[in-house]
Order: C-alpha cells, then structure tokens, then sequence
C-alpha cells in the first residue's frame, strides 16, 4: 500500500510499504478514506519534535472503514464506519477510566513514564504507525475507534479525529466560562477550533493573534477581534481591549515553532535575538536548514511569553500547542507572582469526540469549515511543502488515499 513515510528531517516521501497486521486480539485493520495534515506532523519533519525512527509512517488524523478485527475486539466488526483516536489508549487502567486517556498507562511501549502514544509519532511515544496510509493498523480499538454516525459527513468525521477534539479540550483546561474574554495565539487549524469552543463553552469575546492574513481573517469571520503581531503589540492590544485587565484565561494554539514578530512595535532586539538563538539551540540543536522549507521557529518560547504577559492577574493558561521535552523555557517567576493557572496536555481524544460529534450533530458547529485544501494523496508532498510554508488558502488540508489507489 502507499504511505507517507519519514525518511529523515527535512524527508518525507510517499513510498510502497507492507500492508498493515493484526498483532493483538485487541487491534483492528482500518481501510483509511480521508486522513489529514497536522502542525504536528511540521514539527516532527522540521526536527523540533526530535526522535523520529526513520521508516514511521507519519499522520494521526483519519476515518476509515474496519476491514478485520482482533478476537477481542468486542465494539466493531468489518464495514462500520469509524474514526481513530490520534491518541492511543488502552481503555481499562486507573487513567482511562477516569477520561484521562491521554496519559494511559498501558499503551506506551517505552513505559508508564513515556509520554502520550500516538499514532505517526517519535520513538518515545510508541514508536506506532501512522495513518497517512491506505491502511492501518490500530491498537485497543474497542477505545481507539469511535463510531462515525451516517448524520455526520466524512469532513465533519475526519476532524474530530484531532484538531476539533484538541481545540475544545484547550478551552475547557482555559476554565473558559460564560461572559470570559478569552485570547488564542495562533490561527492554524488547531487556534480555529479553539475560537470556536471557547465560544462554544459561552466566552464572551475572543481575541485571536497571528500573522498570516488568510488565518487571521478566518477567525474574524469566526467572530474573534484579530491582532496581527507585526503590526501591532498583542501584549498592549490585548490590555486595551480588556480595560487594563488582560483576558480571564489565553491559549497556546502554536507550539514549540513559535516567531517572533519580524515588524512593527514587538519587533524584538539584540538582547531578545540571542535568547531566542539560545533556545532554539537548546530546543533542537541538530536542526538542519532547508532554507524557506521545513523552517522551525525561531522563537520556541515567544508564546509563553505572551500568555504570560497578557493573561490577567490569576487567569488561566492552557497550552494545546506543542513542546518537546528539550523545551525547558517558560517565565516561571511571572507567571507565579500573577497567580496564574497554567495547564498543558495532549488531548485526551476518546473523552471528547462523543460529545462533539453531538455538537455537531446538533447544529452548533461545523469543524470541516476549516478544511481548505482537498487532495489525492499522490500529491502529499506538494501539500505538505504548501501547508509548511503557510501558504494562502492551505488552512488544513484533507487527503484522500482511496483515489490515489484508484489512480495507480
Ligand atoms: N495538544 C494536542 O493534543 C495537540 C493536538 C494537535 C495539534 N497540537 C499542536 O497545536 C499546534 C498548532 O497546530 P496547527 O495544526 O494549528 O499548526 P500550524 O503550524 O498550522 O499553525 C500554527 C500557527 O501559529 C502561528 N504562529 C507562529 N508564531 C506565532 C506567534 N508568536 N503568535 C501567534 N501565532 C503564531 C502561525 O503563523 C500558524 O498560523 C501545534 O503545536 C500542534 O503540534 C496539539
Ligand atoms: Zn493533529
Ligand atoms: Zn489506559
């Protein structure tokens, strides 16, 4: 089958590997009709998420359709319709029964002490298998999967497999409540879906910070108040707009490959520059240049800053974005003399897809008007280049392996 495989930083290809086995009586075999691109996928191929095995198929996000069941797999059977958890749990220790599926106890290879496993991820967090495939493999599906009701289409399916899932979870850590003002840094996909669950969860206004213009305006059409932090700065901003205060809670929707402003008022200075070379030495000091591909960022802790600096005095702090742990840099003495609640998780993904697909369901919400890109997967590469360098109209993109199989 084809698969987008991990080669190297900076490598990636589309290439022929095995079709996928079942190796426990828990696993199932899934036939993948829609997978998608993460910025989680960028930091592991730009070398900011260090430790990926070469050969790993990459991706987390996908639905499919079950094509063969382990003996103990109990909830699903071939032909039903399903989307994957990107996070993998065991659904029976003392973590997943209390929903906290992310931090699962049995699930990691490497240990209880491992990290989160997840699908197309590092070493330390499985090493498993990815889902930017035409099949996969799938551990503990009876938890893993989750059934994809006919009402919802495959678009609305597919991105709750991460992105919305991880958006409402930043929120609910942020303690989002009726009447709050919530600021989202970053207007990537995962930053969308949490405007739209911060305002789901009743805020009422939401700020939204970036510097991409297509990004930016996506969230204004969403209702959030924009800050494009070249032009203005968004610690000031967001004072202004909250009458001095700073927002009751601020989400860190961008992650270890933060920028720094390049232009305009927070345009940093020679002292800021040589931290910022510091940590991004100490963040990935094996990264390679690619010139204007695969680029990390040249400012890992810029948005910890700013949630820092702009949340009001004992706000809350929630950080969806991700670090690796050779990330050691967060305003510690700041954030304790402003009383700040800081939380920061993977999502636990099996605890909230029921709930929104319910949402969805209902009418409330839409996760697939993120999507914006639709494509064979004989074209990932261009894609993922496209969706890298944050070109205008590559939001999210969606890749379809049953056509490329059709094609060939
Ligand atoms: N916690 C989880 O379970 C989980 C799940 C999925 C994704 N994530 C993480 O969420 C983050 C966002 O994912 P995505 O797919 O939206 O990624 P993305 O790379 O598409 O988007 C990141 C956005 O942040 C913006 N940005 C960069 N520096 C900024 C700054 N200083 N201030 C404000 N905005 C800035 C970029 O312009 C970009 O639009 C990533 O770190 C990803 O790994 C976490
Ligand atoms: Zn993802
Ligand atoms: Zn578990």
């Amino acid at each position: 089958m084809k698969a987008v495989v991990f080669k190297g930083v900076g490598n990636i290809a589309l290439e022929d590997v095995p079709n996928p086995q079942i190796k426990d009586p828990e696993d199932a075999i899934i036939r993948i009709t829609a997978t998608s691109i993460c910025g989680t996928d960028l930091h592991m191929v730009r070398g900011t998420m260090p430790g990926m095995e070469k050969g790993t198929i990459l991706g987390h996000e996908a639905i499919g359709i079950v094509e063969e069941c382990g003996p103990e797999v109990k909830n699903f059977k071939p032909g039903d319709r399903v989307i994957v958890c990107s996070t993998i749990a065991c659904g029976q220790c003392v973590f997943c029964l209390a929903e906290e599926y992310s931090s699962c106890d049995r699930a990691n290879p490497n240990g209880p002490e491992a990290g989160t496993p997840f699908f197309g991820g590092p070493k330390l967090s499985g090493p498993f298998d990815g889902l930017q495939a035409e099949r996969a493999h799938i551990p503990f599906a009876d938890t893993v999967l989750v059934d994809l009701p006919e009402t919802i289409s495959d678009e609305d399916g597919l991105l709750c497999s991460d992105i919305f899932p991880t958006g409402f979870m930043a929120a609910e850590i942020c303690d989002v409540r009726k009447g709050d003002y919530v600021a989202v840094f970053g207007c990537g996909p995962v930053g969308q879906m949490a405007i739209a669950s911060a305002k789901l969860l009743g805020a009422k206004q939401v700020f939204a910070i970036d510097v991409i213009p297509d990004r930016l305006a996506r969230a204004a059409e969403q209702g959030a108040v924009i800050i494009n932090y070249d032009e203005e700065n968004p610690v000031k901003r967001l004072k202004e707009l909250t009458n001095g205060f700073g927002p009751d809670g601020v989400i860190d929707a961008v992650g270890v490959d933060a920028q720094q402003p390049h232009a305009g008022p927070a345009k940093g200075n020679a002292v800021k520059d040589a931290m910022n070379i510091v940590e991004q030495k100490t963040v990935a000091p094996w990264a390679v240049l690619f010139g204007g591909q695969w680029r990390q960022g040249d400012a890992p802790s810029q948005v910890l800053q700013w949630c820092v600096e702009s949340v009001r005095k004992s706000g809350v702090i929630a950080i969806a974005g991700v670090y690796p742990q050779t990330a050691k840099f967060f305003p510690i003495g700041m954030a304790m003399q402003k009383g700040l609640t800081t939380r920061a998780a993977n999502c636990s993904h099996r605890k909230y897809i029921p709930r929104l697909l319910q949402i969805i369901e209902e009418g409330r919400f839409r996760p697939s008007q993120v999507l914006s890109v639709s494509s064979d997967m004989g074209d990932v590469i261009t894609c993922y280049k496209n969706f890298d360098r944050r070109e205008l109209g590559w939001l999210k993109v969606e890749l379809l392996p049953g056509q490329s199989r059709q094609a060939a």
